[in-house]
């Protein structure tokens, strides 16, 4: 399509490349990102440079799961002719915006942002940050302001990096005296953050909660087998909690029939179903979501030449694209050029 009809906004996200994704990825960003790519000009950001930040001891885990993570996009159904898949790592007008931003905001200004505040907390840094990672969320307003995206599906948590990519986005265009980067709007889910297989608020790998996409079908049966209920729900009979049971939250989240998952909710509450009932319920619907994706990926996994292929040409494509941006940038900032 040529530039000049483009009228569809811009989404720019991405993935930090630590691990392959799971249903928590799935049901918070993977599935609004396939109807996105219908109606909005989509970029994916394979994010290894960020996952270093933090992963500077283990780069070849960072490298590996660039492909990890790919294979997780296609597998879904992220459509390489609807959505450009691009290495962040691979795109130098990247790293090069953010050295320039880096001068638009304070330490003081990163050490109070709340994502990385809790951040540092979880991952027990104390004062010894790697500076990288304090200034992650500049490298994140380089990369959304790269491609002019206008809008941002990230986590509820990833809001404050938002808030702070438009600071930086005024300061520079005030300096510049022309708005030539355009304020970013939060896509946040609508649906909570999935919990964990054992109830913990948050489903992650790190965590040993998670059910990767790939998972074979023996260990769903397992992870829904050990799944958190409601402790209290000893005998059948008993009348259950929902909330807080992840069986339904789960089928809240996967099940496309609304009103039988009222009626099983009522008749837990009710008391006289049991949790195999449910469980078994449950199983149906995840074997049934999951089987095409892992049969899609393993398919794809075994060409990864294809795959690459498929990177190239996203990052090639967006290579012009964000370099066009920096000499904005480099233009606007009134940088030395040798050749003008
Ligand atoms: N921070 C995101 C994560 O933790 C990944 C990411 C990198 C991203 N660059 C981005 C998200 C730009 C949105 C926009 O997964």
């Amino acid at each position: 399509m040529p530039i000049q009809t483009e009228t569809r906004p811009t989404i720019l996200t991405g993935d930090r490349t630590t691990g392959p994704l799971h249903l928590g990825h799935y049901a918070g960003s993977l599935k609004s990102r396939i109807a996105l790519q219908h109606t909005h000009r989509q970029f994916l950001l394979l994010a290894d440079a960020q996952a270093l930040t933090d992963n500077a001891h283990d780069p070849e885990k960072v490298r590996r799961n660039v492909l990890e993570v790919a294979l997780d996009y296609l597998a879904v159904g992220i459509d390489p002719d609807k959505t450009t898949i691009c290495v962040q790592s691979c795109l130098p007008a990247l790293a090069e915006m953010t050295m320039l931003y880096l001068n638009f905001v304070t330490v003081a200004r990163l050490e109070r942002n709340p994502t990385i505040k809790d951040e540092i907390h979880a991952r027990g840094f104390g004062r010894d940050i790697p500076a990288g990672f304090l200034c992650y969320p500049v490298a994140q307003a380089a990369d959304i302001t790269a491609f002019k995206a206008t809008l941002v599906p990230v986590g509820a948590d990833q809001a404050p990096l938002i808030e702070q990519t438009n600071e930086i986005v005024r300061r520079v265009n005030r300096q510049i005296g022309r708005d030539i980067l355009p304020e970013a709007t939060a896509l946040i889910p609508t649906i909570g953050r999935l919990p964990g297989v054992d109830g913990r608020a948050k489903m992650s790998k790190s965590l040993g909660n998670a059910i990767p996409l790939s998972t074979p079908p023996d260990e769903i049966s397992n992870a829904i087998r050990r799944m958190y209920t409601d402790p209290n729900h000893l005998r059948v009979s008993d009348p259950g909690r929902i909330e807080g049971n992840v069986v339904f939250t789960y089928l809240d989240a996967f099940d496309e029939d609304r009103a039988a998952v009222e009626d099983l909710k009522a008749h837990y509450r009710r008391g006289g179903l049991g949790d195999m009932v449910v469980k078994r319920r449950l199983e149906d619907v995840l074997q049934a979501l999951l089987a095409p994706i892992r049969e899609r990926r393993e398919t794809l996994a075994r060409d990864p030449d294809h795959v690459l292929d498929i990177l190239r040409d996203g990052t090639r494509k967006v290579k012009e694209l964000t370099q066009a941006t920096l000499e904005e940038l480099r233009t606007g900032l009134g940088l030395f050029a040798l050749d003008r």
